[in-house]
């Protein structure tokens, strides 16, 4: 492949800005993705930015073919402004490395989500796996070399893409380059579970970046605690350093888009959604959460808390309904698919234990509706959001920003966003069942007008660093690298 050496802003994600259907005609037809990097990227995007990303289904491999070079945008799909570069990698090597290794190895070790006693064990059959991750990060940064002008600035996301920084350094060390981590990162016990080469190729891959950005401070210790106690890396000042290389760590918190956010959320197809469920729960108090059916969310024993809730205060039944917004996620994997068998069968046992025949106390809903999640924010007296761990968490962010009446938040200890949103929320440890359920009703108790005080708290500190300025933060933070020799 020809690059053109021409861009002086690169992105590199494995979702892209953009994916395609075929249409029953044959065409393609594009949707443009959504998510903080798309609107970050839209303040920047004049600027010349390439998007790195992998092509993740038939149709988006064929609108790379289609695309001279595999490069979308110019030929006038809807991608944010980006003249995007989707890769068209081996179908194989792209399943190892997004299931096996990114999401069934890296998010289950930085979300703590194995049962030790079981797994992980890693035999020959990972090691597959591990060569199709590393090729696949290759992939990445020899698309990234091509395209890249001299001394150009480039971003790489998350843990799909961790060996990518120190390859690309390899290939063009005029480069100043990034990496940003959208999840939590393991403590030095639990990421010892990996091989030892494995953990050190890891922490080399990203320490092959001038800079490594971190949704919070947290998060970015755990990094440097890795790196100095399996790596032998010596660690000053949020300055990480080996012998043959320096990465300055960032805490960059991605916050809610109120611009965005205000204007979506008044839409008409919100409000068509907004008057369903409206009259859906009448004028009971509506309890809401919205997720991905993600095992880190701990969507379970935030229904087992609300029956807890249910059981201990009597006086509550008929007079509120838990709205359960719980999207589809990750199905190729078996735990994925078991968890949400195991969501659906605490509803069924819920409304089992307490339904009449004019309540019904919870309400699942299954299909990824953006829409109707905003106008159920609007609505939401409280929104209970209580993961495992989470890198930030954006719903706790997004809600407080277009509530109408204000919105006390349930908020796990362990949701990157504790760290901002802590103080106006009502804060819980996410595996005790009975606290949870005692968070839950505190909230629903909550005096209005403290809770409207609060909720206008949360709104301000939700929105203090919106994407465009949060993507802005992390090119400043290149351009402040020394230009390489
Ligand atoms: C969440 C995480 C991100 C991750 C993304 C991948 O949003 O916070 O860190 O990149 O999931 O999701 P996908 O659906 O592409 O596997």
């Amino acid at each position: 492949m020809s690059g053109s050496r021409s861009a002086s802003i690169l992105l590199a994600s494995n979702r892209g800005p953009v994916s395609f259907w075929l249409h029953d005609d044959g065409s393609l037809v594009s949707r443009r993705g959504g998510g903080g990097l798309v609107s970050g990227l839209s303040g920047v995007a004049e600027k010349g930015v390439v998007w790195v990303c992998a092509a993740l289904s038939e149709a988006d491999r064929m609108s790379a073919k289609r695309a001279p070079d595999g490069r979308l945008g110019r030929a006038g799909f809807d991608t944010a402004g980006a003249d995007v570069h989707m890769l068209d990698i081996d179908l194989g090597t792209y399943h190892r490395a997004y299931n096996a290794i990114a999401n069934s190895t890296l998010w289950f070790l930085h979300h703590l989500l194995y049962d030790i006693a079981k797994s992980p064990s890693f035999d020959r059959g990972f090691r597959r796996e591990w060569a199709s991750y590393q090729s696949y990060n290759l992939a990445f940064a020899q698309a990234l070399a091509d395209d890249a002008a001299e001394g150009a600035r480039v971003l790489i996301q998350d843990y799909h893409l961790a060996l990518a920084p120190a390859m690309l350094r390899q290939l063009r060390p005029d480069l100043r380059i990034g990496h940003f981590s959208h999840t939590p990162w393991a403590p030095v016990e639990y990421f010892m579970l990996l091989p030892d080469d494995v953990a050190a190729e890891l922490l080399s891959g990203i320490l092959g970046a001038d800079h490594a950005g971190f949704l919070t401070r947290r998060w970015a210790d755990a990094f440097a605690a890795c790196c100095a106690e399996l790596f032998g890396a010596s660690v000053e000042s949020d300055r990480v350093s080996t012998e043959s290389h320096s990465t300055r760590l960032g805490v960059h918190p991605l916050g809610a888009d109120p611009v965005f956010l205000t204007e979506r959320a008044a839409a008409p197809d919100v409000l068509t959604r907004r008057a369903g469920l409206r009259e859906l729960v009448g004028n009971r108090a509506l309890i809401l959460r919205v997720d991905r059916t993600e095992l880190s969310k701990n969507i379970v024993r935030g229904l087992q808390a609300y029956r807890e809730l249910l059981r201990v205060h009597p006086e509550w039944h008929g007079r509120v309904v838990h709205l359960v917004f719980a999207y589809p996620s990750r199905h190729d994997i078996p735990e994925y698919r078991e968890y949400t068998a195991a969501v659906q069968r605490i509803a069924t046992e819920i409304e089992d234990e307490f339904g009449t025949a004019d309540w019904q106390p919870i309400v699942l809903e299954v299909e990824d509706d953006f829409a109707r999640s905003l106008a159920a924010y609007r609505l939401a007296d409280v929104i209970v959001v209580n993961p495992v761990r989470d890198g930030m968490n954006l719903v706790a962010k997004e809600v407080p920003v277009v509530s109408e009446r204000g919105c006390a938040l349930v908020l796990s200890r362990e949701a990157g966003a504790h760290d901002e949103l802590g103080e106006w929320a009502i804060v819980v440890n996410p595996f005790d069942i009975i606290d949870t359920a005692d968070g839950i009703y505190r909230a629903l108790t909550m005096d209005p007008a403290e809770r409207s005080r609060r909720s206008q708290a949360l709104a301000q500190a939700a929105t203090a660093l919106p994407p465009q300025r949060w993507f802005a933060a992390q090119l400043d933070a290149l351009a402040a690298v020394d230009t390489p020799a």
